[in-house]
Order: C-alpha cells, then structure tokens, then sequence
C-alpha cells in the first residue's frame, strides 16, 4: 500500500455506531435483524439448544443503533461447563448495510468487556475461528467441552478474559448446561 492509499484508508469514515445493552422494547427490532441476517436456518443451530436453557444476559447483550436504526446486535447467556459458569456469545448480527466497518467486532469486544467487569473469567461461542480468532477466541481448550447438538470442533471458540485467580490450568471439561 503506498503512504498516500495508506492516508486515505486512515482517514477513511467509519461507522460510529451508539452501543447500548438491550432493553425489553429493542427485543422487536433485535428479532427482525436476526431473522435477517440468518434466515431461515436460524433456529436450527446447536447454539439455539444452549439458549434454550440458558438465560440470557439483558445487561451483558448488546445493540448498535444509528440514526434510530438497529444496525448490530450481539446476545450473550450465563452456562456452566463442568459446574464453571462462563458466557456463551451469541447471536452476532449486523444489518448488511452495515456491514465491515467495525461494528461486529466493535459488539464482541464490548460484549467481552462487559462480561470480565461481571465477573466472568471466559467467553464461549460456536463462530467462525477467521473472524474470531481475530479477537482472541480459539479451539484450543474446547475439545472436551460437549455441545447439545452436532457443531464441527473447530468452531467451537473460548476467549479467555484473563480473570485475576483464573490461570491457564483451568481445563473446562464436560457438558454445557444451564448455570
Ligand atoms: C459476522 C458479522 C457479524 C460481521 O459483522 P461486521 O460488522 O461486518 O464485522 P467487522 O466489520 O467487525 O469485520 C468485518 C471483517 O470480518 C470478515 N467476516 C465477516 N463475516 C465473516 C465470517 N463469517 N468468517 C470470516 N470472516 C468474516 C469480513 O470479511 C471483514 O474482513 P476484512 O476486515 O478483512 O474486510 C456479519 O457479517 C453478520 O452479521 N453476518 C451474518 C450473521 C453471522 O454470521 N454472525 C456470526 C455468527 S457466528
């Protein structure tokens, strides 16, 4: 890239999208984007049978708003692996207008940081490890973690939040169940 493309990406505009957590009266507009960005095949996911038991996590939930318009949102639900209770991410959504500006990333990052200021010592999620891996999710302790459904092993992500007390010899182990 020669310096002046390399000046221009710089100041290129980004998307600057409002991030709040998720209220009750988001849950309408959060649906369609879902519905969305999914399709049909939505609810067919081995992540869909986690959020059936799983409670969802309102005030660790996410929504990206401009110009009064949800355009991002990212949920996340409290789980135990082998009696540990963790956050399981998901969904992860932006508006296809939206789209490659930021803002998904921006959502998981802020999402993360929410869950460690709860408390939480780790973040699971089943996404693709080339958009993952990018902010700090990896299959590398996740190969004894069960699933309530069939999911392929290398999608099956853990970010560790570098808790205070949680070292890197904590090994999860077992079933996802409900906290
Ligand atoms: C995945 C998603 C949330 C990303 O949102 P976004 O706002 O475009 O994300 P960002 O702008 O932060 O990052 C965009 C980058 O991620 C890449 N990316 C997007 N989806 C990807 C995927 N499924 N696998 C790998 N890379 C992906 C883009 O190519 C882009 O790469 P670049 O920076 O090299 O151009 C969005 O594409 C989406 O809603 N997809 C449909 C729903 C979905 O698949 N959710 C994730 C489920 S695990």
């Amino acid at each position: 890239m020669t310096a002046a493309v390399a000046s221009l990406a710089d100041s290129a505009p980004s998307l600057v999208p409002e991030i709040r957590p998720e209220t009750p009266q988001d849950r309408g507009a959060i649906e369609a984007l879902l519905d969305h960005a999914f399709g049909p095949g939505r609810f067919a996911k081995a992540s869909e049978r986690v959020r059936e038991f799983a409670p969802l996590r309102p005030d660790l939930s996410f929504c990206a708003w401009e110009a009064g318009r949800l355009v991002g949102v990212v949920r996340q639900s409290e789980i135990a692996v082998g009696g540990h209770r963790l956050i399981f991410l998901g969904p992860l959504a932006v508006d296809t207008r939206a789209r490659r500006l930021g803002a998904g990333a921006k959502l998981v990052e802020i999402a993360c940081a929410a869950a460690q200021a709860a408390g939480f010592g780790e973040v699971l999620l089943v996404g693709d490890p080339s958009f993952f891996g990018r902010l700090g999710f990896s299959a590398q302790a996740t190969g004894q973690i069960l699933m309530p459904g069939p999911i392929d092993p290398r999608r099956l992500l853990l970010k560790p939040l570098g808790l205070a007390g949680e070292g890197d010899d904590l090994v999860l182990q077992g079933a996802v169940t409900a906290p």
